[in-house]
Formats: C-alpha cells, sequence, structure tokens
C-alpha cells in the first residue's frame, strides 16, 4: 500500500507517475483558517492540543492538495523538556528565557522521554494518521543539533550567531557536550513520532549554511552523522538547511534518503553536486508565489527541468510558505507540479 504514496516512492528513488510536492510551513498563517484559530489560542496551545494540531495539520492537504502531511508542532518544542523557558511572542518568533551559556547550563540540560515528555505530539501524530485514513503519509520532523544549539545559546534568532560560534571556537569541550546531549535528544524525539506513526521525517538544519564547509566537517558533521545512522532506515529521512550550497556534499556525507536544499542553488547543479545516489527536494524561492501565475508556472517548470523527471525529486519551496503568501497561488503552484511533472 505505503509504495503506492508518490512521496514516499520518490524518497526511495522509485519511479513515480508524477513528482509529488509539499511546502515547508503549509499549515500556518497564510490560511484564514488558521488565523482564526491563532485569535483564539496561543501557537503552543495549538501545538499541545492534539484535536487542534489534527486540524491544523490537515488543512493544506485538504485545501491546496499537497502529497504529504507534516506534523503541526515546532523543533523548538522538545527543548522546553529539556528544562528550557520557551515563548513565542507574536511577530518577534522564539524566546529562550534561560540561553545556554556556561559549562553548568549544558550539565543541567535534561535528555527528554517522548512518552513523558510530549505526549500531545505523539497523541496528534496517531490521530492525524487515523483522520489521513492513508490518503496521504504523514512527515514527522525534529531540528538537527547544530539549528537547536544555536537557538538554545543565543536564545533566539540570531543574524551572525556570534555567541554560538564563541562557544565553538573557544570551548571544545562544551560545544561537544552540547552537541552530544542534542544527538540523544533529537534521536529519541524522533524514534518517538516514528512509533506514533510518522512515515518520513525531516531533519531541520535551517542555519548550518552561516558556517563554512571547514567549520562544518569539525564541529557539526560527526554529530549530525550520529543523528542519521542512529535513526537507522526504518523511515525515509530529509536533510534540510538553507544557504548551504558550499555544505551539500559534506551534508550528504552526515546522512539522509534526500538532501532538501534552497533556492540559492539551481537544483540540478546540487543534484550533480550530492549526487544521484540519493533524492533531492526543493527548491522554489517561496517569494515567487507572489509573482502572477504565469511566472510561477516558469519558475515551477525552470526547477522540473533541472530535475530532468529523474527519481527522487520532491518538490518543495527553498524555505518555509511566507504568512502573506495568497492561498490561490499556492494551489496554483501545486497543480503545476503535478500537471507539468506527469511521466
Ligand atoms: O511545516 C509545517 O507546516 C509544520 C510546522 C512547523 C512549524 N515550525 C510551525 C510554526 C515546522 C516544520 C517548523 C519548523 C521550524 N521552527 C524551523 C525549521 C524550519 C524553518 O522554517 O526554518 C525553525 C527554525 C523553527 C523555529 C520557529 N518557530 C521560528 C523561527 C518561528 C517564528 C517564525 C515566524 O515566522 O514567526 C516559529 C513559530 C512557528 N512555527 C509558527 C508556525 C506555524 C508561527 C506561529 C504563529 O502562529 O505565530
Amino acid at each position: 500500500m505505503e509504495n503506492l504514496y508518490p512521496f514516499l516512492a520518490a524518497c526511495r528513488r522509485e519511479k513515480v507517475a508524477f513528482t509529488p510536492v509539499w511546502l515547508m510551513r503549509q499549515a500556518g498563517r497564510y490560511m484564514k483558517e488558521y488565523r482564526s484559530l491563532r485569535e483564539k489560542h496561543s501557537f503552543l496551545e495549538l501545538c499541545k492540543t492534539p484535536e487542534l494540531a489534527t486540524e491544523i495539520t490537515l488543512m493544506p492537504v485538504d485545501q491546496i492538495g499537497v502529497d504529504a502531511a507534516i506534523i503541526f508542532a515546532d523543533i523548538l518544542l522538545p527543548l522546553e523538556s529539556m528544562g528550557i523557558g520557551l515563548g513565542f511572542s507574536d511577530g518577534r518568533g522564539p524566546a529562550i528565557h534561560n540561553p545556554v551559556r556556561s559549562e553548568k547550563d549544558v550539565k543541567a540540560l535534561r535528555l527528554i522521554n517522548p512518552d513523558e515528555d510530549v505526549p500531545f505530539l505523539l497523541e496528534a501524530i496517531r490521530s492525524v494518521r487515523r483522520e489521513l485514513e492513508g490518503r496521504v503519509p504523514l512527515i514527522g520532523f525534529s531540528g538537527a543539533p547544530f539549528t537547536l544549539a544555536s537557538y538554545l545559546i543565543e536564545g533566539g534568532h540570531s543574524k551572525n550567531f556570534v555567541q554560538t560560534k564563541r562557544v565553538m571556537y573557544q570551548n571544545a569541550e562544551m560545544w561537544r557536550g552540547l552537541m552530544e546531549k542534542l544527538v540523544s535528544v533529537v534521536v529519541r524525539y524522533v524514534k518517538g513520532q516514528i512509533k506514533a506513526g510518522a512515515q518520513a521525517i525531516q531533519i531541520f538544519d535551517t542555519w548550518v549554511g552561516c558556517l563554512g564547509p571547514d567549520d562544518y566537517e569539525r564541529f557539526v558533521l560527526p554529530h549530525s552523522q550520529r543523528v542519521f545512522r542512529e535513526l537507522g532506515n526504518e523511515v525515509p529521512l530529509i536533510h534540510f538547511g538553507t544557504n548551504s550550497s558550499t555544505l551539500l556534499p559534506l551534508m550528504k556525507q552526515a546522512g539522509g534518503d534526500v538532501i532538501g536544499v534552497d533556492w540559492r542553488i539551481h537544483l540540478g547543479e546540487a543534484w550533480e553536486k550530492i549526487g544521484y545516489e540519493v533524492g533531492i527536494q526543493g527548491n522554489l524561492d517561496p517569494t515567487i508565489l507572489f509573482a502572477p501565475p504565469t511566472e510561477i508556472r516558469e519558475a515551477v517548470r525552470a526547477i522540473l527541468n533541472g530535475a530532468r523527471n529523474r527519481s527522487g525529486h520532491i518538490f518543495n519551496l527553498g524555505h518555509g510558505i511566507l504568512p502573506e503568501t495568497p492561498v490561490d497561488h499556492a494551489r496554483l503552484m501545486v497543480d503545476a507540479v503535478h500537471e507539468m511533472s506527469q511521466r
């Protein structure tokens, strides 16, 4: 049965009748149904109430016809269970109240136990699987150790990652201790999601592109590699980063059945760099969805031409869909991918 899902088939580089497509942040503020739920509940409340998280996860499947659902949650959720105070302020993104700044802070971080620490997430996964009734597969996800470490150390989003790099360069012991803890947390968190019913996993190393290749190889690769190794091959694993054109061969070495790329590189060139033994996901610039329909269709065609109908391409944006995006344009993009990629 599962082989009938184009998304899972493409993850395994099997032949598909058309290129499957989903969108990062596909369940979110560009949808009016989401915004009206958000008027009544905080973001964390939505994540922690399985009925609401289920309803939101299904919105883009019903409304824009994507080929996979992704569970409504956030990469920062497991940090709360590690003993970190987490808040999301409107418009300014996440804030961590007690950032990690010393070896003592690292020692104090707890390893998580998903059954006890994130039961709402596991329940939401089970409930989405029931509601989907096999229509499309469900993706679970986690942040990668580097991107999670950057939030823990900076206390929120950062432009230059100065605090993070300071720890890396000045306190190798502390860096290693933190990354090793995060590897264990990511592995436990993801295994919990797979057990609950997630059929593929995306590992978001969103901010890793702030590093040069040598630093990636030394400070990140061994840890990300352990995550992929310990997760094994129970379900397909997608390894995503932004600004990562120069890191692609190293990210491939770290692991993943599919590598996610943003729009700063041609898809065809990225795939050549990575090698055709793995799949590729991407890579429409999310701001193209503000352009007129003919431009959107051209941009879709250019990406499909770059992939040349080779098995193993999953169409996506190069990063999350923006809150102001017209829903019609998202739907038009999904339809264009399906239509233009018919084999
Ligand atoms: O893709 C999906 O639809 C699933 C849900 C999902 C969310 N966050 C929901 C969310 C996923 C996969 C994420 C991942 C995530 N979260 C990442 C990695 C991917 C990426 O986009 O870079 C990161 C870095 C985070 C951390 C995070 N969470 C940030 C930086 C923000 C604020 C961003 C913003 O645009 O305000 C969030 C909040 C968040 N996560 C929202 C949603 C729908 C907005 C919450 C709201 O309604 O106010």
